[in-house]
C-alpha cells in the first residue's frame, strides 16, 4: 500500500516533545517499508493538505499529526481534514481529541458515568479548593508541560502556581488533587475493531528522596540524563503479580476507550491510591510511537515487534 506518514510541521528549534514527532515519524516509515508498503513523510499544512493528497494519491494516511504551532488542542484538525477528503487514517477521529486533549472536560465525562478520577479545581471560581496536596497542570497541553518538583502544591498556592505557569506556557491550567501512590500507563490496541489492553506497564520511582512528589514529570520523560529519568523504571507482570488489580485497571481501560470512542492505539494513565483504589489521569489516543515509546515497550512485551505494531495501525484504519 501507499502509505503517506503525515506529521506535524517541527521548526528545527522545537522542544524535545516536539522532536520526538520527527524521530516516530521516520521509523513508522522504516518499518512501512519493512513489511513492504511505500511510505513517504509529509508535514501537515491544513490549507494544503487536499490539493497534496490529490497529487501524492496515498491508499491511507499514517497520521502522527500531534498538533499545530506546538498546540496540540489544534491536532484534531488532522484527522476533521482527512476525513472530509475522504481517505482513510490510522489513529483517532476528530471529535475524541477534541475531548482528551481537554483535561477538565475529559474528568467531567469520565465522572458522569461513574468512573474514577481525581477531585479537581478550575479557574475562574476555583470552587472545592479544599486543603491538601494538589498538582497544577495544563489543561490542554500533555507531555507533562510544567511539571517539575514544584508543580505539586498546597491549596494556598495553587492560584499563584497556575498563574505562573500560564503566565510562562500559555494555555489553561488547573488544579487536580495529588493522588499518592503507584502509577500505570496502559496501551490499549485496537484489534478487528475491538479493544485489546497489552501488558501493563507500571512506572517505579526509584531511589526517589522522600521530599519529592512522585510524578513522570517534564524531565523524567524528556530529558534523558536527567536524574528524574534515570529514577523512573517501566516494570510489566503486574498481571501475574496482581490479578485482582490487574482485571480492574483491563475495566477502567476498556470503558475509557469506548467512552471517548478511540480508534488504532490509546493509551490510559492511572494512579493507584496507597488504599488501593485505581483513578483515571487522562486517556491519551494517539499516543506517542517513537520506538522508546511506553506504546512500543507494551507493544514488545505482548511478543509484537515494532513493525508488527505500525502495521497493525494501518490494517485498523482500512478495516
Ligand atoms: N492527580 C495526580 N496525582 C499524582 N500525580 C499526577 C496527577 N496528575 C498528574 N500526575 C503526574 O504527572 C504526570 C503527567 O500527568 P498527565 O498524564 O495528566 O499529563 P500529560 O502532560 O498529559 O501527560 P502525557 O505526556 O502522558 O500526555 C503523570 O504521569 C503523573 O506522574
Ligand atoms: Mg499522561
Amino acid at each position: 500500500m501507499k502509505v503517506l506518514v503525515l506529521h506535524s510541521d517541527i521548526p528545527p528549534d522545537a522542544p524535545p516533545e516536539d522532536q520526538d514527532t520527527l524521530v516516530a515519524a521516520k521509523a513508522v516509515a522504516q518499518a512501512l517499508i519493512s513489511r513492504g508498503h511505500q511510505a513517504w513523510l509529509a508535514p501537515f499544512f491544513p490549507t494544503r493538505l487536499r490539493s497534496f493528497l490529490n497529487r501524492e494519491k496515498a491508499d491511507v494516511v499514517f497520521n502522527l499529526v500531534e498538533g499545530i504551532d506546538g498546540k496540540g488542542c489544534l491536532a484534531h484538525l488532522a484527522p476533521r481534514l482527512l476525513e472530509q477528503i475522504g481517505v482513510p487514517y490510522t489513529g483517532t477521529g476528530p471529535d475524541a481529541l477534541i475531548v482528551t486533549s481537554d483535561k477538565p472536560r475529559s474528568k467531567r465525562l469520565l465522572r458522569d458515568i461513574g468512573l474514577p478520577t481525581p477531585d479537581w479545581s478550575e479557574p475562574p471560581s476555583w470552587d472545592d479548593l479544599t486543603a491538601g496536596r494538589w498538582i497544577v497542570k495544563c489543561a490542554d497541553e500533555d507531555a507533562s508541560l510544567g511539571l517539575d518538583d514544584d508543580a505539586v502544591v498546597e491549596a494556598d498556592t495553587v492560584q499563584v502556581r497556575a498563574q505562573a505557569c500560564a503566565a510562562r506556557y500559555g494555555g489553561r491550567w488547573f488544579a487536580e488533587r495529588y493522588v499518592e501512590g503507584r502509577e500505570f500507563n496502559i496501551t490499549v490496541l485496537e484489534r478487528g475493531g475491538a479493544p485489546h489492553v497489552l501488558p501493563m506497564a507500571e512506572m517505579l520511582f526509584e531511589s526517589w528522596p522522600a521530599a519529592r512528589p512522585r510524578i513522570v514529570g517534564y524531565d523524567a520523560k524528556w530529558d534523558d540524563a536527567s536524574i528524574h529519568s534515570r529514577s523512573t523504571v517501566r516494570r510489566f507482570g503486574l498481571e501475574h503479580r496482581e490479578p485482582q488489580l490487574a482485571r480492574e485497571l483491563r475495566f477502567l481501560c476498556e470503558e475509557s476507550w469506548d467512552l471517548f470512542q478511540c480508534r488504532g492505539a490509546a493509551r490510559v494513565d492511572f494512579r493507584v491510591a496507597t488504599d488501593g483504589q485505581p483513578v483515571i489521569l487522562e486517556i491519551n489516543p494517539n499516543p506517542g510511537i517513537a520506538p522508546d515509546a511506553g506504546i512500543v515497550a507494551a507493544a514488545l512485551e505482548a511478543g509484537l515487534s515494532y513493525a508488527d505494531l505500525i502495521d497493525g495501525l494501518v490494517r485498523e484504519a482500512i478495516r
